[in-house]
């Protein structure tokens, strides 16, 4: 015998639509999971979705033989502009196995070392803009990790500079995605009755769309006029032949992918930066111990690829943030077939489902009463490995299985450069001391209204 899922009790109709806050539903979700416990389900106009909140039920719908990747409705409202690319695409559409299948070798060990280089060209230029605004000025954390992000994605993937820390104006481009992106979460919570009333912004949407395409488009275009050797994501997705078809990616899907990687890798890698630097100014020991692990390995000279896996302290910290604070907090699936789950919850083939992770992670079974308290030693590898033994999925910022996240080995080495560059060069502390942490949502996750100052520690390197 199955029991009810457990759901808040909502509205004829409207379900529970009015209650969750539009400009932070996360806030809902979780009290609603601390209301409600492991499983529950929301209930909107149109549709409805069962949230789960603990690492065993986590740990159930990661087995990709009962459960795929669900598109949930803020990703079907990004598929306007980037239809089957990698993050989109349902997990039955040609175009996402042959993108895949192109771009994972671009994504292994040696690839991703030899976009060093111009990682750390970027990572420069954000250290010499704080270096030369000095202490007095208050540094605008999220959106200079933005300029960061995107720019060293834009470089490394496409040879393209939006050149974000020498413009005051953001590039049209950066403009139109991020209109794009919380348009896209604007409408997925609307009612389809009063979509067409909203002409204004469905004209703007159809206009951003346009100008991410275009963009993209010019990219690719000049790439064939001018061709060359370099080995980056463009050139393996031109080049690129799919093991499995033989066949290759087209331009419409290469256009897809190029938008996708800028979507998909900015937000994500800015917000686990600026949580990290939040949850080290707030730790004043474990922030000692990041800055002495980047003394003692790197020193005051350059930072090198090889110093990458000498940081196992950084490297915690990295983990813990994105376990306390996951840039994307919750992933979707559906069930293949009727299942139940937990030994006594029936979901229906197809029902989508939350993995919500800004809760999962927390789950007391797995870290006891400290489970909300940062403590980076818990994600040191001997520890991170023993708990993945015990607790499997019980940490699971990147995704799942085959949809998992294919620029993780990107980001991280992103993160940890930075994070060492930054550590090595300044001692930070919050502009206002009474700051507490608090949230911006759009796809992604970010603190909202976080400042800080940095002033220098002993010249640039
Ligand atoms: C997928 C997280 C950085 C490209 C995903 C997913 C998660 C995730 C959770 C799975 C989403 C789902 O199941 O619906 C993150 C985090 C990042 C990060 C936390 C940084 C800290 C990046 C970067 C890139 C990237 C830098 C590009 C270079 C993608 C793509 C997918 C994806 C293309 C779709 C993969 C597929 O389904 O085949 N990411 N990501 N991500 N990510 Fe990331």
């Amino acid at each position: 015998m199955s029991e009810p899922i457990p759901e808040p009790p909502g509205w004829p109709i409207l379900g529970n639509a009015f209650e969750i806050d539009l400009e932070f539903p996360l806030g809902t979700f979780t009290k609603w999971a601390d209301q409600y416990g492991e499983i529950f389900r929301v209930r909107f106009p149109s549709r409805e979705m069962v949230f789960v909140t603990s690492q065993a039920l986590v740990h159930e719908l990661c087995d990709e033989k009962r459960f795929q990747k669900g598109i949930n409705a803020a990703l079907l409202e990004v598929r306007n502009g980037v239809h089957d690319g990698l993050f989109t695409a349902r997990i039955d559409e040609p175009n996402w196995g042959i993108a895949h299948r192109v771009l994972m070798p671009a994504f292994g060990p040696m690839p991703i070392q030899s976009m060093f280089p111009e990682m750390h060209e970027i990572a420069t230029q954000l250290t010499l803009k704080w270096a030369r605004h000095g202490s007095d000025e208050r540094i605008m954390v999220t959106d200079d990790f933005t300029r960061l992000t995107l720019d060293i994605l834009s470089l490394c993937a496409m040879n393209f500079r939006f050149n974000s820390f020498y413009h005051d104006e953001m590039h049209p481009f950066i403009t139109a995605m991020g209109d794009f992106l919380v348009e896209s979460g604007r409408r997925s919570q609307r009612s389809p009755l009063v979509a067409p009333f909203y002409r204004a912004a469905n004209q703007k949407f159809a206009h951003d769309i346009e100008i991410l395409r275009s963009t993209a488009q010019s990219v690719l275009e000049a790439r064939k006029a001018h061709p060359t050797d370099r080995k980056d994501l463009l050139t393996a997705m031109l080049d690129g032949v799919d093991p499995k078809t033989g066949l290759k990616m087209t331009d419409k899907s290469i256009i897809d992918n190029l938008i996708t990687f800028l979507i998909a890798g900015h937000e994500t890698t800015s917000g686990l930066l600026s949580f990290a630097f939040y949850q080290l100014i707030k730790h004043p020991k474990a922030y000692a111990k990041a800055q002495e692990e980047v003394d003692e390995v790197i020193g005051t000279g350059t930072i090198r690829p090889e110093h990458m896996n000498k940081l196992p302290y950084i490297n915690a910290i990295l983990r813990e943030t994105l376990r306390l604070n996951p840039t994307i907090p919750l992933t979707g699936v559906q069930a293949r077939q009727d299942e139940v789950i937990g030994g006594k919850y029936l979901v229906k083939k197809g029902q989508p489902m939350a993995l919500l992770l800004a809760k999962a992670h927390l789950d007391p079974a797995v870290h006891g009463d400290t489970a909300n308290d940062f403590i980076p030693e818990r994600m040191l590898d001997e520890n991170f490995d023993r708990l993945s033994k015990e607790f499997p999925d019980f940490w699971k910022p990147f995704g799942n299985g085959q949809r998992a996240c294919i620029g993780r080995p990107f980001a991280w080495q992103e993160a940890l450069l930075v994070m060492a560059m930054l550590l090595q060069n300044f001692d930070f502390t919050l502009e206002d001391s009474e700051y507490e942490l608090q949230y911006k949502q759009t796809l992604t996750t970010k603190p909202k209204g976080f400042y800080m100052r940095g002033s220098l520690r002993s010249g640039l390197t």
